[in-house]
């Protein structure tokens, strides 16, 4: 069995990975060189993918990587997991996917499946995707290639997702279509969930993110609330967690990160217009979220306040950059947010990470691009009036924080019964 996955990211990697140690040879296929050379060569350019794992995979000849897609004539399965963003309006951005398509088209041969992984609305597998692979190969899908559509549940840093042992959810065009799906993945994953079509399928993955920014949105309204009341909303979720049942903890933060949660909840709004449908559960949330990190600075402001001293000229540390711990991600992160709402009122920023050392050029902040992260140590830290823990990264001495720092706006917990003087933890 010979597959190509088109799109080597965090969710392509991985399943490369996955494929060619489950024995299914795997061409790898981006239109990055610099990614298609330092996979070739066993090299890692994500942190938590491990460089042996690559290396293991391409001396087996199990993997190779590519950016000629004239190659997609050699393989029996063809797996998209390129990205889905929104554009500048705030609307689902598919051109990467059309994309995808218009250059596998020429080269698709009788019998290829087509799984198409990335998230997106109903509707994409088996409308756009399937008319440009129809118009670009003179095939019809269903009848002369197989298409379908199979999301990717990638928890990117936890070392207990494996891949292999996810469930798998999978939709098929055809049952012929679902058929050869379940024969593909059946080679990488461990448990296979079939479903009556590609909408299902496309709608399933759209449910999973929903579900978690609308339950974010949830517990960061009520740490407002109960805030004001002077009730410590983590103490409450970690009470609640007890529950053996009809309970699933959520927990606050400075706003949403990732390529995921703030994104794809917007492709099923957009969607639902077409159809008269108002989304307001998913704009309501997304609003909450959204006002998160303007909460955390007016905190910052309050905690600078409560020294006597103004935001303006005010030397402020945002710990953490990435959106979420342990990973080097830093694609929507909230940082971002604080960073430029800290600068607008004065505050002079610098960041810390130790997994993004250098800030790499961003589409939406380009201004940071370049920027450092600051070194760990006493000198360093003692000198930030406020430092504002964004993210909660393991390898982060919180100990030596409480001891060496000022004032800590604190909007993950992480300074939990480790503060050193009254007033010097905020949380946020
Ligand atoms: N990151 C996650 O945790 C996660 C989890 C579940 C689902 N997803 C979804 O999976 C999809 C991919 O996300 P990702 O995080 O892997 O993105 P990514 O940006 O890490 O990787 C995408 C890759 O696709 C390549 N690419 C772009 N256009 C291409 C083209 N026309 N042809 C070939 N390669 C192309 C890019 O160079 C990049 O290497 C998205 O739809 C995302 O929503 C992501």
């Amino acid at each position: 069995m010979k597959t190509a996955i088109i799109g080597l990211g965090y969710v392509g990697l991985p399943l490369s990975i996955q494929f060619a140690r489950s024995g299914v040879t795997v061409l790898g296929v981006d239109i990055d060189s610099t990614k298609v050379e330092a996979l070739n060569a066993g090299r890692s350019y994500i942190k938590h993918i491990a460089a042996e794992s690559i290396a293991e995979v391409v001396k087996a000849k199990k993997f190779t990587a590519t950016s000629d897609f004239r190659r997609i004539k050699e393989v029996e399965a063809v797996i998209i997991c390129v990205p889905t963003p929104l554009n500048k309006n705030r609307e689902p951005d598919i051109s990467f996917i059309i994309q995808t398509g218009r250059s596998i088209a020429p080269h698709l041969q009788k019998g290829t499946l087509v799984v198409l992984e990335s998230t997106t609305y109903p509707g994409t597998t088996d409308e756009d995707l399937r008319e440009v692979l129809e118009a670009g190969s003179g095939l019809k899908a269903g009848t002369d290639f197989h298409l379908a559509f199979s999301p990717e549940r990638e928890d990117p840093g936890n070392a207990l997702s494996k891949v292999e042992h996810v469930p798998k959810v999978i939709g098929g065009f055809t049952p012929a279509c679902l058929e050869k799906t379940r024969a593909l993945y059946g080679h990488a994953i461990k448990t296979l969930v079939p479903v009556s079509s590609c909408r299902v399928a496309e709608a399933t993955k759209l449910l999973e993110n929903i579900f978690r920014g609308v339950n974010i949105a949830l517990v960061n309204e009520l740490k407002l609330v109960y805030g004001a009341m002077g009730i410590d909303v983590w103490e409450v979720i970690n009470a609640a967690k007890t529950k053996p049942f009809g309970f699933m903890p959520f927990y606050p933060g400075p706003g949403l990160g990732g390529h995921c949660i703030p994104i794809d909840p917007f492709y099923l709004t957009w969607k639902a217009r077409e159809y008269g449908q108002h989304t307001r559960f998913i704009e309501l949330a997304g609003e909450i979220n959204t006002a998160m990190p303007e909460y955390v600075v007016s905190r910052t402001v309050e905690a600078l306040n409560a020294q006597r001293k103004p935001m303006n000229g005010s030397c402020v540390l945002v710990l953490g950059l990435a959106y979420k711990p342990n990973v080097d991600d830093d694609r929507e992160s909230p940082s971002y947010v604080l960073m430029d709402l800290l600068g607008q009122k004065g505050a002079d920023v610098a960041y810390y990470d130790p997994f993004v050392p250098v800030i790499r050029p961003t589409r939406e902040h380009p201004h940071w691009a370049g920027t450092r992260s600051v070194t760990w140590s006493k000198e360093t830290i003692a000198s930030f009036d406020a430092i504002i823990i964004a993210t909660n990264h393991q390898v982060v001495n919180y100990g030596e924080l409480a001891e060496w720092a000022q004032c800590i706006v604190d909007t993950r917990n992480a300074m939990n019964g480790l503060a050193k003087k009254p007033g010097q933890v905020w949380k946020a």
